[in-house]
């Protein structure tokens, strides 16, 4: 009977090294990425019919078991965000994305798969930068109608 009670507490060891939210080794990433409009305004980009645009709010949301970080951020004019945060490294492949929050104009709808309710947009690790740390990219973000001709400003 003692072996047996020796056995349950080195399988409940072993399991609590395995969930999330009990391994508490923070490193500290930055995450940018680039939102643009399907409209045709000031920096309009041909290749991806969109330009950019500042005031959209982007949000890192980090989100597995116990293990939770949001972090709000807003774009410049060129349609540029960063943000920084403190996460367990190996969660942000499976656990993190970014999602658009808002749009200052109401021409640039944010689609469904970009909000909470949908996927967002999973990260890319690009590199280690000195004093920053891992450096992470949410990718190009579209926003709006399906093309700049369907945008009436
Ligand atoms: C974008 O707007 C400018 C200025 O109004 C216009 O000259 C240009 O043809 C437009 N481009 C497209 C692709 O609609
Ligand atoms: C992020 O922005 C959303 C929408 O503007 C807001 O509801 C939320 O409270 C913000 N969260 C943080 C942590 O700033």
């Amino acid at each position: 009977m003692k072996k047996l009670h020796l056995l349950f507490l080195c399988i409940a060891i072993a399991l609590a090294g395995a969930v999330p939210g009990l391994s508490f080794e923070l490193s500290d990433i930055s995450v940018e990425g680039v939102v643009y409009c399907r409209c045709n305004f000031t920096g309009y980009a041909a290749q991806v019919d969109a330009s950019p645009l500042s005031g959209i709010v982007a949000s890192l949301k980090c989100d597995g078991g116990n293990y939770h970080t949001l972090v709000n951020a807003t774009t410049d004019y060129s349609g540029y965000f960063q943000v920084s945060a403190k996460v367990i490294k190996k969660y942000v492949g499976r656990y993190c994305s970014v999602y658009v929050l808002s749009s200052p104009l109401s021409q640039c709808i944010v689609p469904s798969q970009l909000t909470f309710a949908g996927k967002g947009s999973k990260l890319i690790y690009e590199r280690e930068v000195p004093g920053v740390g891992s450096q992470y990219s949410a990718g190009l973000m579209l926003i709006g109608p399906s093309s700049s001709a369907s945008c009436h400003v």
